[in-house]
């Protein structure tokens, strides 16, 4: 058992090393670094807590650890690159559901009507209501997140009649039930208001998140991120934990800055991706599946002499290269290309792929150097002087109704438009749509070529014929 004076102290450091485990992951260069700031402050925070705050009952508390760390490390192991989105979503309901549980258990503690009198005991309570009602939203919105992500539950958002009036009606119980439960629980009740409220809380996360459509599961994944932060402050504030407070701000705070930059991204106003019913899934006027016409396919050795004689090339991954694992195959090519003097750019969309920052991690894993990897933004301009680009396994992030169709689910949305350079090649299996369940006009355009196959048995063939 270490004294009070050396947990604070591992406390503080803990939370510093946080901050800058923020600030390494927020560049490339740094983010190795920032993920071992974060570990060792974890650690430091872990053992802290363990011989500080755990006075007995070492025994479940190691069981418990080593229940969870083995279901952690084997989930870890296990889980796809593809399949991350879906881990995340899946952790952010633990984080829900802890704080849901660590507030009933504060709530049924029989001490606490012994620590607690008057506005303290208020206080208190208000703490455990707000906490309660944070992680039930977390726990039931993030399973819902988790389905749609894996497929398990269709993209199309459930709009049901007088949607807004029922999550009024939902948020109106919420405060009832709250201002019930503080005034009987000074009387030793309230655990009634407490169960109602939490049932309430639990159907506007699931219905908040069945409302949003399949096309705006990005800025999903990041809120729900930022609820799960603000979640575990709320158990810090009942269990009087401070670093628990300021990890869970820091991780709801920087959530938040991740929705905002995800909405900026996908030109969305974040209310009206909360209020639900965007992004259909299903397809628009946009013609859904349909096709558009005929296309011009290409073969890998015809691909390999377009390549050769380009002087700018832009390469545009998206979710399909982290399907195929093409990365590797991609930075080969790019070095080849390189060394006959090509001029290689990649031109990143910030939601390319299933999570934020997805393409950045599998290109930094296959070496690609960082000072040729640009965001959409940075090269948008230049397509019109770009020779060749280069689309693998992406397909929303490069669909030109986005900006000419105001139907599409995806309208408004940025996209990378390749079709202003001479000739767009792009890598995919079939005519399938992409996330947004909409077909693709750039694919039927003259300038376009469609080299179909897996992306990484094709860019193989490319280059051998390279
Ligand atoms: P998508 O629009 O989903 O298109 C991916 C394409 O890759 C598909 O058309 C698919 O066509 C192709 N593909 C799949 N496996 C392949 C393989 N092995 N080899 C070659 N091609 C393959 O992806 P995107 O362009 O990256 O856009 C991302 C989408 O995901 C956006 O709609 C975005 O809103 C959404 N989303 C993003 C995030 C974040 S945070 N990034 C989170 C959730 C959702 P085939 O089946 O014909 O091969």
């Amino acid at each position: 058992m270490i004294n009070e004076g050396i947990v604070n102290v591992s406390y503080i450091i803990a939370t510093i090393l946080f901050i800058l485990a923020l600030g390494g992951l927020s560049n490339q260069e740094t983010a190795r670094r920032g993920n071992w700031y974060g570990i060792v402050g974890m650690a430091i925070a872990l053992l802290a807590t363990v011989f500080g705050e755990v006075t007995a009952q070492y025994d479940k508390l190691i069981v418990a650890l080593l229940v969870g760390g083995t279901v952690g490390l084997i989930l870890a192991r296990r889980v796809q690159m593809t399949q991350m989105p879906e881990l995340v979503a899946i952790l952010h309901s633990l984080v829900g559901l802890a704080a849901v549980a660590v507030g009933f258990a504060n709530f049924m503690d029989p001490a606490r009507l012994a620590h607690y009198a008057g506005v303290e005991l208020t206080i208190h309570d208000i703490e455990t209501y707000i906490g309660v009602l944070i992680g039930a939203v977390t726990f039931s919105g993030s399973v819902i997140a988790f389905g749609k992500l894996s497929g398990r539950i269709s993209g199309n958002p459930l709009i049901l009649p007088a949607r807004h009036w029922l999550n009024l009606l939902l948020l109106l119980g919420s405060i009832y039930y709250g201002y019930e439960f503080v005034v009987q629980s000074v009387e030793g009740g309230g655990l009634m208001p407490l169960i109602i409220m939490t049932v309430l809380a639990l159907l506007f996360g699931m219905h908040m998140v069945m409302a949003i459509g399949g096309a705006d599961m990005p800025v999903v994944v990041s809120m729900l991120n930022s609820y799960s932060g603000w979640a575990a402050s709320a158990t810090g504030f009942m269990l009087g934990n401070d670093l628990l407070i300021v990890t869970g701000a820091l991780v709801g705070s920087s959530g938040a800055i991740l929705s905002y930059i995800m909405c900026r991204a996908m030109n969305r106003r974040f209310l009206a991706v909360i209020a639900g019913g965007f992004g259909t899934g299903g397809g628009g006027a946009a013609g859904g599946g349909e096709q558009q016409g005929e296309v011009a396919p290409v073969d890998a050795a015809e691909t390999a002499a377009l390549l050769s004689n380009a002087k700018e090339v832009m390469i545009i991954p998206g979710y399909g290269m982290a399907v195929a694992q093409a990365q590797h195959t991609v930075f080969e090519i790019t070095r080849t290309l390189r060394e006959k003097g090509v001029n290689v750019r990649f031109g990143i969309h910030p939601v390319a792929g299933r999570m934020p920052g997805h393409m950045n991690v599998l290109l930094a894993e296959a070496k690609v150097p960082y000072d040729i990897v640009f965001e959409m933004d940075e090269v948008n301009e230049d397509f019109p002087d770009v020779d060749v680009s280069v689309v693998i396994g992406a397909n929303d992030i490069v669909n030109p109704s986005a900006l000419t169709d105001p139907d599409s689910p995806i309208a408004g949305m940025p996209v990378l438009e390749c079709w202003k350079g001479k000739v767009s090649i792009v890598l995919k299996r079939s005519m399938a749509t992409g996330y947004a369940g909409v077909q693709n006009p750039l694919f039927f355009l003259d300038n376009t070529r469609m080299l179909f196959g897996d992306a990484k048995a094709t860019l193989d063939e490319v280059l051998k014929a390279l």
